[in-house]
């Protein structure tokens, strides 16, 4: 499996060091920054990973931020990929088997390293399944593919 990974300036080391771990694993891991570019900002690294799987250079994705929150809130902005933050093993896990990310997000300032590489080999060592219980979320998920396409071409009057 390849995996691309992304971090704004709050999320690097945490990234670095998921980079170690993860390639210790056996994983194939792209760094998409930020590296050099430590003006970049969260969600043009989002988009970068978001890019690379929709255009099938890696098979998932891992981003950090401080929170995790607007890696997360930027990557289920792009068409086709469902992303969520993902602190706890439990939830990493359940985001690929109910809910098919493709994305998980961490927040640097709020997880810890060693649960954070706990959460990125839970999510990885899991697959999508369709049969059995699988066939439940894979409907719950084409839903969302559904809600997508149709929100897709409205308009918001409301920005919050
Ligand atoms: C800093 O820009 C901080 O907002 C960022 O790292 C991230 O936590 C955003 O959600």
């Amino acid at each position: 499996m390849k995996v691309g990974i992304g971090a704004d300036i709050n999320g690097v080391h945490l990234k670095d060091i998921l980079i170690e771990h993860l390639t210790s694993e056996g994983y194939e891991v792209v760094d998409y920054g930020v590296r050099d570019d430590l003006e970049t900002i969260y969600p043009n690294v989002a988009l970068r990973v978001c890019d690379a799987i929709n255009e099938g250079e890696v098979d998932r994705g891992i981003l950090i931020c401080g929170t995790g929150l607007g890696m997360c809130i930027t990557a289920n902005k792009v068409n086709g990929i469902r992303a969520a933050v993902a602190e706890d093993v439990y939830s990493a896990e359940r985001a690929i088997l109910s809910n098919r990310a493709q994305v998980i997000t961490m927040g640097a300032r709020v997880i810890g390293s060693e649960v954070a590489k706990e959460c990125a080999d839970a999510f990885l060592s899991h697959e999508f399944s369709m049969v059995g219980h699988g066939k439940a979320s894979n409907a719950k998920v084409e839903r969302i593919m559904e809600i997508e396409r149709e929100q897709h071409s409205s308009q918001p009057m409301h920005i919050g």
